[in-house]
């Protein structure tokens, strides 16, 4: 069985964030979308308000499951059985970060391996910060993310 973590803040998921959940989904048997609990770096949303939302919108795909984690992340892969971690690159301005963290993952757990991924074209400027940004300031965020999360958004920017 291949178990692939799709790790990250997600707040709020993007379409971007479920467009890789579902091109992991039709790779892997079980894709685990696991949240942070960074609850230090402010998010705007919490994480059992994440985890609702990301249940909302993808909950369906029967191979996806949706967790939140704390610590290290090869930990809690050690823990559910995990072997992969998926994590989408937009631009190359993406891949320096997201370098580092696979070969800190690989020093830590050299079993583990990370594979990056390729969201639709039209995500790749997509980001949680700046639909957060934009939608604070009354911009129109509808096609970036998904309904709820649009719902979500604008009730919490509500003047
Ligand atoms: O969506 P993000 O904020 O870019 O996701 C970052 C995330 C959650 C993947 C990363 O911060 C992480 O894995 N944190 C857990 C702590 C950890 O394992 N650190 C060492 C690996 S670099």
């Amino acid at each position: 069985m291949a178990h692939a973590v799709y790790p990250g803040s997600f707040d709020p998921i993007t379409n971007g964030h479920l467009d890789i959940v579902e091109r992991g989904s039709r790779i892997f048997d079980r894709v685990t979308v696991a949240v942070l609990e960074n609850e230090g770096k402010s998010p705007l949303f919490s994480v059992a308000e994440r985890i609702e939302l990301i249940r909302l919108v993808a909950g369906k795909i029967e191979n996806v499951e949706i967790l939140s984690f704390n610590g290290l992340l090869v930990r809690f892969m050690e823990e559910i059985d995990a072997q992969v971690v998926v994590r989408g690159i937009r631009a190359v301005s993406d891949y320096e970060y997201e370098l580092q963290m696979a070969l800190m993952n690989r020093e830590l757990a050299p079993e583990i391996e990370t594979l990056f991924m390729l969201p639709s074209i039209e995500y790749t400027y997509v980001s949680s910060r700046l639909v957060k940004e934009v939608c604070r300031f009354g911009g129109d965020v509808s096609s970036l993310v998904p309904q709820p999360v649009l719902e979500r958004l604008q009730g919490r920017f509500k003047r």
